[in-house]
């Protein structure tokens, strides 16, 4: 694996596609256990857990339904702390068991924002699996039920993750050289 750049940073390789599938079966052995026969709804966060989102689902067998929503708090490399949903899902979620399906988990204004609204339509379960997540960053309450692969502090991209814009194409993930 080589450095990649984006715009004007460059990036170093941290987590290889097999480390991330490995992960994720992992991952996906645990949702088995606790969801094979409920028919849960996994809701994907868009844009970056497309890719986490597509090959969480097919590790799980079973009835499941999948859809996506979408939310933005990111500007460049930094949260801008300001999340909105921007689309909405039309699936009746009440009385359903619901997993949120996120790329990364960092500051958690995301999660929180995303927790209190579909808290409101009272499925009869609520829980958050992530790919990654930044403990050292987190200020917020809310469990982070399921996390494939927990991380420091500095900027990933890559599998989903992107810096404005570029390297959602990346099958492996890299860290930011500073
Ligand atoms: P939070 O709301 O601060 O928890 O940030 C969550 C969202 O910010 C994630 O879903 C990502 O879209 C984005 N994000 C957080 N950390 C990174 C990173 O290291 N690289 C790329 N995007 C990130
Ligand atoms: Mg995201």
């Amino acid at each position: 694996m080589q450095n990649v750049t984006l715009h004007d940073k460059s990036f170093r390789p941290f987590l290889t596609e097999k480390e991330i599938q490995d992960a994720i079966k992992q991952l996906a052995k645990q949702l088995q256990k606790d969801y094979q026969d409920s028919n849960p709804i996994f809701i994907g966060i868009l844009n970056g857990s497309f890719l986490f989102t597509a090959d969480l689902v097919r590790e799980f067998e079973g009835d499941c339904e999948v859809t996506f929503l979408r939310m933005a708090s990111y500007e460049g490399t930094e949260s801008t702390g300001d999340v909105q949903t921007v689309l909405g899902i039309k699936e009746d979620i009440k009385n359903r068991n619901i997993v949120i399906i996120e790329d990364i988990v960092d500051t958690g204004n995301t999660v929180e924002k995303l927790y209190e609204t579909l808290s409101k339509e009272q499925p009869s379960s609520l829980k958050i699996a992530t790919l990654l997540f930044k403990p050292n960053a987190y200020q917020k309450d809310i469990p982070i039920d399921y996390v494939a692969i927990t991380v420091g502090n500095e900027f990933l991209v890559g599998y989903g993750l992107d810096y404005d814009g570029l390297g959602r194409n990346l099958k492996d993930i890299y860290i930011i050289n500073d």
